[in-house]
């Protein structure tokens, strides 16, 4: 057998699968899709469950990938063994409901012992205790000795996801590396806890599929899914023990080597557990980033960030100063961007989000790092074991720290977390944002809570601006009623509507209905399924069920917000033109007045992009791009590469809004017919609104007008304060502002030959307790850095002297106790201040020469300033 290196494998396995008819396919994104049971895809199998359960048709019976996978439930193994990583590649060959257990066995044996060249006498395989029929395949059609054919228990050899799905009973291919590596006991073979047998390729036989209650359907047809670690074999193929050696990963475990300076001892040395976590997790964090997701707070995204996080940290512990991910993330792209290609596209992406998240955190890391440092202490002191969860969630919140990496460095000390209290003050804090989220959210849904609504409206204001409809029901104060009349407010429900409904993040349009008994003003429409609510005020007359009516939208302000939704859409493009593909709409509002756009990004954007994207938008508005619309299968829209949000359920049916050749966005929105209709575009501001997530806030056409009167207006008004001509503005306030400066200027000089000319006064005002010279004052003009600056003069020339000065300045009350240095053995600043302070309710500290506090009762500044001298006394 010939060594083979893991990018030479990965081929060969797949085309070995080509050539028995496999469809070949490129591996799925690490993002699951459509199935929220996986935070992250795990297993081969896992993004085709919908093949295997039946749901989906599969563009082949056959499939063969090698898909790349995270699985972080052993990460505290990482680094400390040989063979576990939270990043691998899984190699696999998959039938639904074409070959099942006889082709399944004979190609895994196939291209074992003719491509690979694996010895036969090397190999063993394993079985599900009941399946005699594999028993039987092994046995009699490839010849596998009965003795190297061990049947093993569900535990082993029935292979399923815990949350569920396609499973089944499985047979395992092992390799067997030699007695030298065995535990030595005479009944050792697979399923041994020792090292000698390595398990490198599972076959599943999928007959099952795994409800959520845990019960075993079987499948309408059965299927093949087989498993091999790329890793694994590639140990194998590469007679080592260690991923770590493998030709691939030992490519950036060398740079990380190289950088840190540290050697490598074939994990060995304490130190080669850090180099290790390191390697392991760039892999990891160069793949999930290629594949969009962003360090963040929440599923995935904390994933990511955990892992960015943890080999940073570990990379303080080799040493390392400064940043060093980033640089060391292009070897993951050098070693596998041939394979991946999207590792390639986002080489500069990947580098800049996790330089980005390396600098955020190198900004806490130290402090947090302190904190720890003294829980560890105080822990040591006080012999307790087990850190309090609140301060868990404290190094959480504030430094940013994992908890696993709190949890790793407790535990490098001897120390545990208490990890329910910790889930109890993240659960705590939570419920109070969902409760003040709540809070905001209440309102409409208020109105409408008793009513059902059932049926549907037809909306025909894609083209029209009105029409003629007839009510269907009228709700007041969330019951049913016949009629609604003047004066009052309710929810209308008509048989067709020119009206849209807020949806997708464009606002409802408002209007008028009316008939010859009355008329009302439509303040705001929702829609429940398929009916639309039309929030009404009767205007005048009355409307009753049955009867016919006149509807019409304000047809201004429909244009406006249909200019802002087109806009958002060349926005949308701009932005992936300018920063890249990673760009996707997080959120998006649409009014009339201006259009909100959250999209994915990982820093803020620089002048020049604004620029840009401005620019762009605008060069598209002014070559009078046609709008239009097309209602498609879904299925087509996809293929034509329409832009859709991700996790977003779509029905059969979509509509599909292009702008021309530049832009096509599955929407339900309005837009307008030609991208002249937009007039002009502004970005007012761009700023972050969450982890990874940014925000642009703009206007379009009449909307600039409006905003550009506003700051015509402002000016004026300016002009009018001033007293001086628009042309003469930036050179009057260049004066003012250089007038209040030397005002200012003065008046601290002014101040200071004051508080001189009172420092020999104040001296002089001295009384002697106990043989100390106490100064007591209160100023009302002065603030506290002026209160340091008489101490330090006064400690700088006096010896045998206290003070005691208090400064009353816009209701706030400082006090500050001075000693000189002769008597600092006898009195403490310190000590004194908490008493004098606490007089006024407050509290404050510090050293025994100096101390400062802060109260809040002005009208007990002379009773406090009193107690000083009892506290001589
Ligand atoms: N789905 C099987 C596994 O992950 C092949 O081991």
């Amino acid at each position: 057998m010939e060594k083979m290196g893991l990018n030479a494998l990965r081929e060969a396995f797949l085309s070995f699968y080509e050539s028995k008819g496999h469809y070949r396919r490129q591996s799925y994104s690490l993002i699951p899709e459509n199935d929220k049971s996986l935070l992250l895809i795990g297993a081969g199998m896992a993004p085709l469950k919908p093949y295997f359960a039946g749901l989906e048709t599969p563009p082949s019976k056959r499939m063969t990938t090698c898909q790349k996978c995270i699985r972080t439930g052993d990460i505290d193994n990482v680094g400390h063994t040989d063979r576990h990583g939270t990043f691998f590649e899984m190699l696999g060959n998959f039938s639904f409901g074409d070959y099942f257990k006889k082709e399944a066995i004979t190609w895994a044996w196939e291209f074992s012992t003719e491509i690979l060249k694996l010895p036969e006498e090397k190999l063993w395989v394993t079985i599900y205790e009941d399946d005699d029929e594999a028993r039987q395949l092994w046995r009699d059609m490839i010849g596998v000795p009965e003795e190297k054919i061990v049947a093993l228990g569900k535990d082993d050899n029935f292979w399923e996801i815990g949350t569920g799905g396609p499973c089944g009973p499985c047979s395992e291919i092992y390799f067997d590396r030699g007695e030298e590596h065995g535990c030595g006991r005479p009944d050792c073979k697979p399923g041994c806890e020792c090292d000698r047998y390595v398990e490198f390729w599972n076959l599943v036989f999928t007959q099952f599929n795994k409800e959520e209650d845990g019960t075993y359907t079987p499948l309408p047809h059965p299927n093949i899914d087989t498993g091999m670690g790329l890793e694994r074999i590639a140990c194998v193929m590469q007679d080592t023990s260690s991923i770590f050696d493998v030709d691939t990963i030992k490519y950036i475990l060398d740079e990380v080597v190289r950088v840190s300076g540290v050697k490598y001892q074939q994990g060995k040395a304490p130190t080669d557990v850090s180099i290790r976590i390191i390697t392991d997790h760039l892999r990891s964090m160069v793949f999930m980033i290629s594949d969009g997701i962003l360090p963040g707070n929440e599923g995935r995204e904390y994933v990511l960030r955990r892992l960015i996080r943890r080999a940073a940290r570990q990379g303080r512990v080799l040493g390392i100063e400064g940043p060093f991910l980033a640089a060391l993330s292009e070897k993951v792209v050098d070693v596998s961007g041939k394979a991946y290609p999207e590792l390639e596209k986002m080489r500069t992406f990947v580098h800049k989000v996790i330089a980005a998240e390396e600098e955020k955190f190198a900004a806490t890391i130290d402090q947090g790092m302190k904190i720890i440092e003294d829980y560890i202490s105080e822990m040591k002191a006080s012999e307790n074991g087990v850190l309090d969860g609140e301060k868990a969630f404290k190094l959480h919140d504030t430094y940013g720290f994992p908890i696993d990496l709190t949890r790793e460095i407790l535990a490098e000390a001897g120390f545990e977390v208490d990890l329910e209290g910790f889930d109890q003050a993240m659960a705590e804090q939570k419920a109070r944002s969902q409760k003040e989220q709540e809070m905001e959210g209440a309102g409409w849904e208020e109105a409408a809570a008793d009513f059902v609504f059932e049926g549907e409206t037809e909306f025909v204001g894609y083209t029209q601006v009105g029409s003629r409809s007839v009510i269907k029901a009228i709700v007041v104060g969330g019951q049913p009623v016949d009629a609604i009349k003047e004066g009052e407010e309710g929810i209308i429900v008509l048989d067709k509507t020119p009206f849209y409904a807020e949806s997708g993040g464009q606002a409802s349009d408002t209007g008028l209905i009316y008939n010859d008994n009355g008329s009302a003003s439509v303040d705001y429409v929702e829609k429940f399924q398929q009916v639309f609510a039309h929030h009404i005020t009767v205007k005048t007359g009355q409307l009753a069920v049955g009867e016919d009516l006149l509807c019409g939208y304000d047809e201004i302000q429909r244009n406006r917000t249909a200019a802002n939704h087109t806009a958002t859409h060349l926005l949308q493009k701009a932005l992936q033109e300018v920063l890249g593909e990673h760009v996707k709409q997080a959120g998006s509002s649409v009014t009339a007045d201006g259009l909100r756009f959250d999209f994915s990004h990982y820093q803020a954007m620089t002048a020049e992009e604004i620029r840009n994207v401005e620019e762009i938008v605008n060069d598209k508005i002014g070559h009078f791009i046609d709008v239009s619309t097309e209602v498609m299968a879904a299925k087509e829209a996809f293929k034509t590469g329409a832009m859709a949000l991700f996790g977003e359920k779509y029905g059969d049916t979509v509509r599909v809004v292009s702008i021309g050749e530049y832009s096509r966005e599955l929407c339900g929105g309005t837009h307008v017919k030609n991208t002249g209709q937009v007039g002009a575009f502004r970005i007012l501001s761009e700023s972050g609104v969450a982890s990874g997530v940014r925000r642009i806030e703009a206007i379009t056409g009449l909307g600039i007008l409006d905003h550009y009167k506003k700051n015509e207006n402002l000016l004026s008004d300016l002009t009018d304060a001033m007293k001086v001509t628009r042309d003469n503005i930036t050179d009057k306030a260049a004066s003012l502002i250089s007038e209040v400066k030397s005002l200012k200027k003065e008046i601290e000089a002014q101040k200071q030959a004051k508080m001189a000319g009172s420092l020999g006064s104040l001296i002089d005002e001295a009384v002697e307790v106990g043989g100390v010279r106490l100064i007591r004052k209160r100023y009302d003009e002065l603030k506290i850095d002026d209160l340091r600056k008489i101490a330090d003069e006064i400690r700088a020339k006096e010896k045998n002297v206290i003070m005691v000065l208090a400064a009353v300045h816009k209701g706030k009350v400082n006090f500050m106790v001075s000693v000189s240095d002769d008597l600092t053995d006898r009195y403490h600043a310190g000590k004194m201040i908490k008493e004098i302070a606490k007089v006024a309710g407050g509290g404050g500290g510090g050293k025994a020469n100096m101390a400062m506090a802060g109260a809040k009762d002005a009208s007990k500044v002379d009773e406090a300033l009193a107690k000083a001298e009892e506290l001589l006394g």
